[in-house]
């Protein structure tokens, strides 16, 4: 029974999945960033990876996060490298439960070496300038709280920088959602 409940979850969830990419204005080789959050510990966590993403959310207390039903305002980012794009990497610590994105490899190296984060990987392969069809991403910081909050929409941001949160910039441009 739990294993047939399972097979539908995967299932719907393949199938939303699929929904998504049909209706998606973003080219071939891109994929969505899902953003969800830990309220209890404050940590915001953004992946392509939806067997992540349900692993998270059933298993660690992650809930979809923002307005709209996919959480908060991200975009899609390339699976692979492309011209004008560099990695995104992401990092966690667990001391501070606290994810981080970065393109600067400078940054990467300090905050594993300084800071207790590890590599986790690529996220994607995000833009280092504007151009057609893309919206920044924007990076917030709570030192309080320990966390990073990323989101391509200027009002959510705004939102954020009233609410603890300190706009630390933009992080790489991704397709618009
Ligand atoms: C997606 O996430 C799952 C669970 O964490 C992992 O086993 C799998 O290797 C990931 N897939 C990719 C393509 O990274």
């Amino acid at each position: 029974m739990r294993f047939l409940l399972l097979t539908t979850l995967l299932w719907l969830g393949q199938l939303c999945y699929a929904t998504t990419s049909v209706h998606a204005r973003a080219p071939a080789g891109t994929a969505k960033v899902y953003s969800a959050m830990q309220p209890d510990l404050v940590d915001h966590v953004y992946t392509i990876n939806k067997t992540e993403l349900n692993f998270l959310i059933s298993y660690y207390g992650f809930k979809l996060e923002g307005k709209d039903p996919d959480g908060t305002t991200t975009g899609f980012i390339h699976t692979s490298p492309q011209p004008s794009t560099v990695p995104l990497f992401r990092l966690y610590a667990i001391g501070r439960t606290d994810h981080l994105l970065t393109t600067s490899t400078e940054e990467r190296d300090l905050a594993v070496k300084r800071l207790g984060y590890h590599l986790e990987g690529v996220l994607g392969y995000a833009y280092t300038e504007e151009g057609e069809g893309l919206v920044p991403f924007y990076r917030l910081h709570n030192s309080g709280a320990h966390d990073h909050y990323y989101t391509s929409s200027k009002e959510e941001s705004e939102d954020a920088a009233r609410n603890g949160w300190v706009n630390e910039g933009i992080v790489g441009y991704l397709f618009a959602s």
